[in-house]
Protein backbone atom coordinates (compact mmCIF):
# COMPACT_ATOMS: atom_id res chain seq x y z
CA UNK A 1 0.00 0.00 0.00
CA UNK A 2 1.22 3.53 -0.94
CA UNK A 3 1.27 6.55 1.33
CA UNK A 4 2.32 10.31 -0.17
CA UNK A 5 3.43 13.14 2.22
CA UNK A 6 3.43 16.09 1.12
CA UNK A 7 6.62 17.40 2.46
CA UNK A 8 9.60 15.82 4.78
CA UNK A 9 8.46 15.59 7.94
CA UNK A 10 10.56 13.88 11.33
CA UNK A 11 12.53 10.75 9.64
CA UNK A 12 11.23 8.25 12.81
CA UNK A 13 7.75 8.56 11.26
CA UNK A 14 8.63 7.54 7.42
CA UNK A 15 10.66 4.85 8.87
CA UNK A 16 7.46 3.63 10.96
CA UNK A 17 5.92 3.72 7.82
CA UNK A 18 8.11 1.91 6.22
CA UNK A 19 8.36 -0.52 8.79
CA UNK A 20 4.85 -1.38 8.92
CA UNK A 21 5.25 -2.59 5.06
CA UNK A 22 4.20 0.50 3.66
CA UNK A 23 5.53 2.56 -0.16
CA UNK A 24 6.29 5.91 1.26
CA UNK A 25 6.73 8.69 -1.38
CA UNK A 26 7.68 12.31 -0.01
CA UNK A 27 7.77 15.67 -2.09
CA UNK A 28 10.95 16.52 -1.72
CA UNK A 29 11.18 20.45 -1.90
CA UNK A 30 10.91 22.44 1.46
CA UNK A 31 7.20 24.14 0.17
CA UNK A 32 4.20 23.50 -0.12
CA UNK A 33 3.79 21.27 -2.80
CA UNK A 34 2.00 22.95 -6.54
CA UNK A 35 -1.70 21.34 -6.68
CA UNK A 36 -0.88 19.91 -10.16
CA UNK A 37 2.37 18.05 -9.07
CA UNK A 38 0.25 16.55 -5.83
CA UNK A 39 -2.42 15.47 -8.34
CA UNK A 40 -0.03 13.87 -10.53
CA UNK A 41 1.53 12.19 -7.31
CA UNK A 42 -1.65 10.83 -5.66
CA UNK A 43 -3.64 9.04 -7.98
CA UNK A 44 -2.89 5.19 -6.78
CA UNK A 45 -2.26 5.92 -3.05
CA UNK A 46 -3.76 4.40 -0.37
CA UNK A 47 -3.29 6.78 2.17
CA UNK A 48 -2.51 10.60 1.78
CA UNK A 49 -0.62 12.71 5.01
CA UNK A 50 -0.76 16.69 3.83
CA UNK A 51 -0.29 19.43 5.85
CA UNK A 52 -2.01 22.69 6.87
CA UNK A 53 -0.68 24.05 3.99
CA UNK A 54 -2.07 21.55 1.58
CA UNK A 55 -5.40 22.57 0.44
CA UNK A 56 -7.41 19.34 0.37
CA UNK A 57 -10.08 20.42 -1.81
CA UNK A 58 -13.12 18.58 -4.14
CA UNK A 59 -10.39 18.14 -7.02
CA UNK A 60 -7.94 16.63 -4.85
CA UNK A 61 -10.22 14.05 -3.41
CA UNK A 62 -11.18 13.64 -6.84
CA UNK A 63 -7.70 12.95 -8.34
CA UNK A 64 -7.27 9.95 -5.73
CA UNK A 65 -9.11 6.88 -6.96
CA UNK A 66 -7.93 4.81 -4.12
CA UNK A 67 -7.29 6.76 -1.37
CA UNK A 68 -8.76 5.21 2.13
CA UNK A 69 -7.04 7.83 4.62
CA UNK A 70 -6.06 11.65 4.66
CA UNK A 71 -3.67 12.16 7.80
CA UNK A 72 -3.40 15.39 8.31
CA UNK A 73 0.14 16.78 9.74
CA UNK A 74 -1.96 19.73 12.06
CA UNK A 75 -4.39 19.60 14.83
CA UNK A 76 -6.84 22.57 12.45
CA UNK A 77 -8.25 21.00 10.11
CA UNK A 78 -9.66 23.82 8.20
CA UNK A 79 -7.21 22.88 5.18
CA UNK A 80 -9.21 19.65 4.27
CA UNK A 81 -13.08 19.45 3.22
CA UNK A 82 -13.77 16.98 5.48
CA UNK A 83 -17.40 16.48 4.41
CA UNK A 84 -16.37 15.75 0.99
CA UNK A 85 -13.88 13.67 2.68
CA UNK A 86 -16.83 11.60 4.43
CA UNK A 87 -18.81 10.80 0.88
CA UNK A 88 -16.06 9.66 -0.37
CA UNK A 89 -15.89 7.13 2.13
CA UNK A 90 -12.23 8.55 3.13
CA UNK A 91 -11.39 9.20 6.54
CA UNK A 92 -9.48 12.16 8.17
CA UNK A 93 -7.74 12.50 11.33
CA UNK A 94 -5.58 14.58 13.09
CA UNK A 95 -3.18 15.58 15.31
CA UNK A 96 -4.18 16.72 18.71
CA UNK A 97 -2.99 16.57 22.41
CA UNK A 98 0.65 16.03 21.09
CA UNK A 99 0.99 19.76 20.49
CA UNK A 100 -0.74 21.24 23.64
CA UNK A 101 1.85 21.70 25.33
CA UNK A 102 4.14 23.23 22.99
CA UNK A 103 1.41 25.64 22.01
CA UNK A 104 0.43 26.49 25.49
CA UNK A 105 4.04 27.61 26.10
CA UNK A 106 4.02 29.76 22.76
CA UNK A 107 0.82 31.85 24.12
CA UNK A 108 2.50 32.33 27.31
CA UNK A 109 5.98 33.20 25.72
CA UNK A 110 3.64 35.85 23.47
CA UNK A 111 1.93 37.16 26.79
CA UNK A 112 5.22 37.68 28.23
CA UNK A 113 6.56 39.02 25.55
CA UNK A 114 3.43 41.73 25.04
CA UNK A 115 3.64 42.94 28.84
CA UNK A 116 7.18 43.10 29.22
CA UNK A 117 7.78 45.04 25.79
CA UNK A 118 10.18 42.66 24.36
CA UNK A 119 9.99 43.71 20.44
CA UNK A 120 10.02 47.29 21.56
CA UNK A 121 12.85 46.70 24.09
CA UNK A 122 14.95 44.86 21.11
CA UNK A 123 14.62 47.89 18.69
CA UNK A 124 15.81 50.28 21.60
CA UNK A 125 18.95 48.53 21.88
CA UNK A 126 19.51 48.48 18.41
CA UNK A 127 18.84 51.88 17.70
CA UNK A 128 21.70 52.20 19.99
CA UNK A 129 18.91 54.35 22.35
CA UNK A 130 20.14 52.56 25.71
CA UNK A 131 21.86 55.20 27.16
CA UNK A 132 20.98 54.92 31.29
CA UNK A 133 18.70 53.16 33.24
CA UNK A 134 15.39 55.22 33.38
CA UNK A 135 12.89 54.72 36.11
CA UNK A 136 9.63 54.75 33.07
CA UNK A 137 11.87 53.15 30.68
CA UNK A 138 9.59 50.55 28.98
CA UNK A 139 6.93 50.11 31.66
CA UNK A 140 5.14 46.76 31.55
CA UNK A 141 2.82 44.77 32.93
CA UNK A 142 2.88 41.86 35.53
CA UNK A 143 0.66 38.88 34.60
CA UNK A 144 -0.21 38.32 38.62
CA UNK A 145 -3.53 39.60 39.67
CA UNK A 146 -4.72 40.08 36.38
CA UNK A 147 -7.60 38.88 34.08
CA UNK A 148 -5.96 35.94 31.97
CA UNK A 149 -9.12 35.56 29.24
CA UNK A 150 -9.54 31.98 27.45
CA UNK A 151 -11.39 32.16 24.68
CA UNK A 152 -11.66 28.23 23.51
CA UNK A 153 -11.28 25.55 26.45
CA UNK A 154 -10.37 22.80 24.55
CA UNK A 155 -7.30 21.12 25.49
CA UNK A 156 -4.56 24.36 24.34
CA UNK A 157 -6.90 27.10 25.95
CA UNK A 158 -6.94 24.66 29.22
CA UNK A 159 -3.42 24.08 28.93
CA UNK A 160 -2.49 28.24 28.90
CA UNK A 161 -4.91 28.88 31.70
CA UNK A 162 -3.07 26.64 33.50
CA UNK A 163 0.14 28.23 32.61
CA UNK A 164 -1.42 31.59 33.50
CA UNK A 165 -3.00 30.81 36.61
CA UNK A 166 0.83 29.96 37.83
CA UNK A 167 1.85 33.52 37.07
CA UNK A 168 -1.21 34.75 39.60
CA UNK A 169 -3.78 35.74 36.84
CA UNK A 170 -7.61 35.41 37.51
CA UNK A 171 -9.42 33.13 35.09
CA UNK A 172 -12.19 33.78 32.77
CA UNK A 173 -13.47 31.73 29.81
CA UNK A 174 -15.75 32.21 27.11
CA UNK A 175 -16.56 28.46 25.35
CA UNK A 176 -19.55 26.48 24.15
CA UNK A 177 -19.08 24.30 27.10
CA UNK A 178 -18.45 24.24 30.71
CA UNK A 179 -14.97 23.17 31.59
CA UNK A 180 -15.65 21.61 35.21
CA UNK A 181 -11.53 21.14 35.61
CA UNK A 182 -10.75 24.34 34.61
CA UNK A 183 -13.35 25.38 37.51
CA UNK A 184 -12.60 23.28 39.75
CA UNK A 185 -8.54 23.53 39.51
CA UNK A 186 -8.02 26.96 38.37
CA UNK A 187 -11.45 28.60 39.87
CA UNK A 188 -12.17 29.83 36.70
CA UNK A 189 -15.14 31.42 35.50
CA UNK A 190 -17.29 31.10 32.49
CA UNK A 191 -18.84 34.36 30.70
CA UNK A 192 -19.97 35.66 27.91
CA UNK A 193 -17.50 36.90 24.81
CA UNK A 194 -18.88 40.46 25.25
CA UNK A 195 -17.90 40.35 29.08
CA UNK A 196 -14.64 38.58 28.68
CA UNK A 197 -13.66 41.43 25.89
CA UNK A 198 -14.71 43.78 28.72
CA UNK A 199 -13.22 42.42 31.63
CA UNK A 200 -9.71 40.96 30.67
CA UNK A 201 -6.35 42.71 30.97
CA UNK A 202 -4.72 39.46 28.54
CA UNK A 203 -7.11 37.48 26.14
CA UNK A 204 -5.85 34.41 24.58
CA UNK A 205 -7.30 32.62 22.09
CA UNK A 206 -7.94 28.49 21.26
CA UNK A 207 -10.40 27.69 18.87
CA UNK A 208 -10.51 26.26 15.63
CA UNK A 209 -11.12 28.05 12.42
CA UNK A 210 -14.88 27.90 10.94
CA UNK A 211 -17.22 29.86 9.43
CA UNK A 212 -18.75 30.15 12.83
CA UNK A 213 -15.21 31.58 14.82
CA UNK A 214 -14.78 33.95 11.20
CA UNK A 215 -14.04 37.42 12.63
CA UNK A 216 -15.23 36.25 15.80
CA UNK A 217 -13.42 39.29 17.20
CA UNK A 218 -14.49 41.82 14.60
CA UNK A 219 -14.88 46.00 14.54
CA UNK A 220 -17.55 45.90 16.61
CA UNK A 221 -17.00 43.50 19.88
CA UNK A 222 -13.25 44.88 19.66
CA UNK A 223 -14.25 48.20 21.04
CA UNK A 224 -15.14 46.54 24.28
CA UNK A 225 -11.01 46.02 25.28
CA UNK A 226 -9.54 47.83 28.11
CA UNK A 227 -6.97 49.84 27.33
CA UNK A 228 -4.08 47.57 29.01
CA UNK A 229 -5.10 44.63 27.25
CA UNK A 230 -2.93 42.25 25.43
CA UNK A 231 -4.19 40.12 22.46
CA UNK A 232 -2.56 36.49 21.88
CA UNK A 233 -3.44 34.47 18.64
CA UNK A 234 -1.87 31.30 18.50
CA UNK A 235 -5.23 29.57 16.73
CA UNK A 236 -6.28 31.12 13.17
CA UNK A 237 -5.51 34.31 11.73
CA UNK A 238 -9.01 34.54 10.55
CA UNK A 239 -10.67 34.44 14.23
CA UNK A 240 -9.83 38.44 14.68
CA UNK A 241 -10.46 41.11 11.96
CA UNK A 242 -6.55 41.83 11.37
CA UNK A 243 -7.29 45.14 9.47
CA UNK A 244 -9.42 46.41 12.86
CA UNK A 245 -6.86 44.81 15.37
CA UNK A 246 -4.24 46.92 13.38
CA UNK A 247 -6.44 49.94 13.47
CA UNK A 248 -6.85 50.10 17.22
CA UNK A 249 -4.05 49.21 18.37
CA UNK A 250 -2.42 52.18 15.84
CA UNK A 251 -4.29 54.36 17.62
CA UNK A 252 -3.55 53.13 21.97
CA UNK A 253 -6.77 51.86 22.40
CA UNK A 254 -5.35 48.79 23.73
CA UNK A 255 -1.13 47.97 24.97
CA UNK A 256 -0.31 44.90 22.50
CA UNK A 257 -0.76 42.05 20.49
CA UNK A 258 0.98 39.18 19.89
CA UNK A 259 0.44 37.04 16.70
CA UNK A 260 1.45 33.65 15.88
CA UNK A 261 -0.98 33.25 12.62
CA UNK A 262 -2.67 35.64 10.42
CA UNK A 263 -5.77 35.72 7.98
CA UNK A 264 -3.82 35.63 4.85
CA UNK A 265 -0.40 33.38 6.03
CA UNK A 266 2.46 33.48 5.10
CA UNK A 267 1.33 37.37 4.28
CA UNK A 268 1.09 39.43 6.92
CA UNK A 269 -1.36 42.83 7.00
CA UNK A 270 1.36 45.83 6.54
CA UNK A 271 -0.41 47.87 9.05
CA UNK A 272 0.66 45.29 11.73
CA UNK A 273 4.45 45.41 10.09
CA UNK A 274 4.51 49.18 10.87
CA UNK A 275 3.62 48.87 14.33
CA UNK A 276 6.13 48.53 17.82
CA UNK A 277 3.84 47.09 20.21
CA UNK A 278 3.25 43.84 18.94
CA UNK A 279 5.32 40.44 18.56
CA UNK A 280 5.04 38.57 15.71
CA UNK A 281 5.87 34.82 14.97
CA UNK A 282 6.32 32.90 11.79
CA UNK A 283 2.93 29.93 12.97
CA UNK A 284 5.59 27.86 15.44
CA UNK A 285 3.16 27.26 17.93
CA UNK A 286 4.01 23.43 17.59
CA UNK A 287 7.36 24.00 16.40
CA UNK A 288 9.09 22.15 19.25
CA UNK A 289 11.10 18.86 18.81
CA UNK A 290 9.10 17.25 21.04
CA UNK A 291 5.72 18.33 19.34
CA UNK A 292 7.07 18.05 15.81
CA UNK A 293 8.03 13.97 16.33
CA UNK A 294 4.96 13.30 18.34
CA UNK A 295 2.74 15.20 15.36
CA UNK A 296 4.77 13.11 12.90
CA UNK A 297 4.23 9.76 14.52
CA UNK A 298 0.67 10.21 15.81
CA UNK A 299 -0.42 10.87 11.57
CA UNK A 300 2.23 7.90 10.33
CA UNK A 301 0.65 5.97 13.18
CA UNK A 302 -3.58 6.83 12.24
CA UNK A 303 -2.22 5.61 8.58
CA UNK A 304 -1.07 2.64 9.93
CA UNK A 305 -3.75 1.19 12.09
CA UNK A 306 -6.47 2.80 9.56
CA UNK A 307 -4.80 0.56 6.49
CA UNK A 308 -3.89 -2.38 8.57
CA UNK A 309 -6.49 -2.56 11.41
CA UNK A 310 -9.50 -0.10 10.23
CA UNK A 311 -8.96 1.89 13.32
CA UNK A 312 -7.76 5.31 13.10
CA UNK A 313 -6.93 6.65 16.40
CA UNK A 314 -7.79 10.40 16.56
CA UNK A 315 -10.32 10.93 13.70
CA UNK A 316 -11.90 14.00 13.27
C1 LIG B 1 -0.95 24.08 13.83
O1 LIG B 1 -1.28 25.21 13.67
C2 LIG B 1 -1.85 22.97 13.85
O2 LIG B 1 -3.05 23.13 13.59
O3 LIG B 1 -1.38 21.86 14.13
Amino acid sequence: MKVYITRKIQSKAIKYLRDNGLTVSVYKEDKPIPKSVLIKNIKNIDALIPLLTDKIDEEIIDSMTKCKIIANFAVGYENIDVDYAKRKNIIVTNTPDVLTDSTADLAMTLALACSRRLFESRKLIDDGKFKHWKPNLLLGYEIKDKIFGIIGAGRIGEATAKRAYAFGAKIFYHSRSVNNKMEKDLNAKKVSLNKLLNISDFISLHIPSNEKTFHLLNKDNLKLLKRNAVIINTARGDIIDEVELAKILKKGKIFSVGLDVYENEPKIHPELLKLNKIVLMPHIGSATVEARTAMAMLAAKNVVNFLHWGKPITPV
